[in-house]
């Protein structure tokens, strides 16, 4: 596993003596060797691919959401290119949480740990697939109540403070280990939100998912999705996704996770100012590849290093300062 803490010596502020510097991110528990995360959907359905993506550098990985039972999702197109990012709209396909077993098993002996993402259609439900998703060996979960476009489950959970609240709270009276809830943006208030979740017991946010969105055809007039309606990744949605992470910050204090349009360190330090403590990376990986982990860490390190900083935690939620 990549872990990178470097010793950073001849410092005039120890007066030449040796700093160590931490990208050590410790969340709900989980401690991670560096503040990026691989985020759900994007390349998390494999063992083989998990564990790529761990030798890669990330920190943590989640899976791609997984539920109760198998689901071979919507028929293509599911994904479509758009200037600053994809819109995709997949339709949650998954083996089901009992056939990732088999996945999670070529896992081992990786440390990094590895973040079930599920979803469910009742709270009874979500707290049945998290309890399979522990029991299979998940070192915590993140329950998706964001997807911006499935039926009964996804946003249309996440839009409603009770219903998230009611979610959380029955996972965690089952489940002991780290629970992350994943937050949809289409909403107006995320910050209420967020502060539902934390009441049912959550122990860290993961803001944002997918913005909804929508691409059609000129020519035929024709949404190119065969769902119609999809949701928007990448570069174009990072400055919504910092304004939620900004918001939220300041209404809970449990750990704050940013996603959305993270394709360099600039924009994973934007993040951590804005009161992230890790971020998560996904659409860049299809044009940058898995190292992009490396880069990223190695880019937050050369920013402490010049900002005479010792750890990660020392920029978290410092633009709510300015
Ligand atoms: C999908 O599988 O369609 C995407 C899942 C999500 O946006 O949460």
């Amino acid at each position: 596993m990549c872990a990178y803490n470097i010793t950073w010596s001849k410092n005039f502020r120890t007066g030449g003596l040796p700093i160590t510097i931490h990208l050590t991110t410790e969340i709900a528990g989980l401690e991670l060797a560096n503040p990026t995360i691989l985020a759900a959907g994007i390349l998390g359905i494999s063992g083989l691919t998990l564990k790529r993506v761990a030798k890669a550098g990330a920190g943590a990985i989640v899976t791609k959401s997984l539920g109760l039972k198998p689901r071979s999702g919507y028929k293509n197109p599911t994904v479509v290119q758009v200037d600053g990012g994809l819109v995709n709209a997949m339709g949650l396909p998954n083996p089901g949480i009992e056939h990732f077993s088999q996945e999670i098993k070529e896992t081992k002996g990786i440390a990094t740990p590895i973040i079930a993402s599920i979803y469910a259609f009742s709270p009874k439900e979500f707290s049945i697939v998290a309890e399979k998703a522990i029991e299979i060996g998940a070192d915590g979960l993140e329950l998706n109540v964001s997807c911006p476009h499935a039926h009964k489950t996804g946003a249309e959970i996440g839009q409603d403070p009770r219903l998230v609240e009611a979610v959380v709270k029955e996972v965690k009276r089952i489940v002991e280990k780290p629970v992350f809830v994943k937050l949809t943006p289409n909403v107006a208030d995320i910050a209420r939100l967020a502060k539902a979740a934390e009441m049912g017991g959550a122990d860290a946010i993961t803001a944002i998912n997918t913005v909804k969105a929508m691409v059609i055809d000129v020519e035929t007039a024709t949404p190119i999705l065969h769902n119609k309606i999809g949701g928007l990744s990448g570069p174009a949605i990072k400055p919504i996704a910092v304004r939620c992470v900004y918001e939220i910050y300041s209404a809970i204090s449990i750990p704050l996770i940013g996603c959305g349009g993270i394709c360099n360190w600039r924009d994973a330090v934007e993040f951590l100012e804005a009161g992230a403590s890790a971020v998560q990376i996904g659409t860049a990986i299809a044009t940058k590849g898995p190292r992009i982990f490396k880069q990223i860490s190695e880019g937050i390190k050369s920013f402490l290093v010049k900002k005479k900083l010792r750890s990660v935690r020392e920029i978290v939620g410092t633009a709510h300062k300015k």
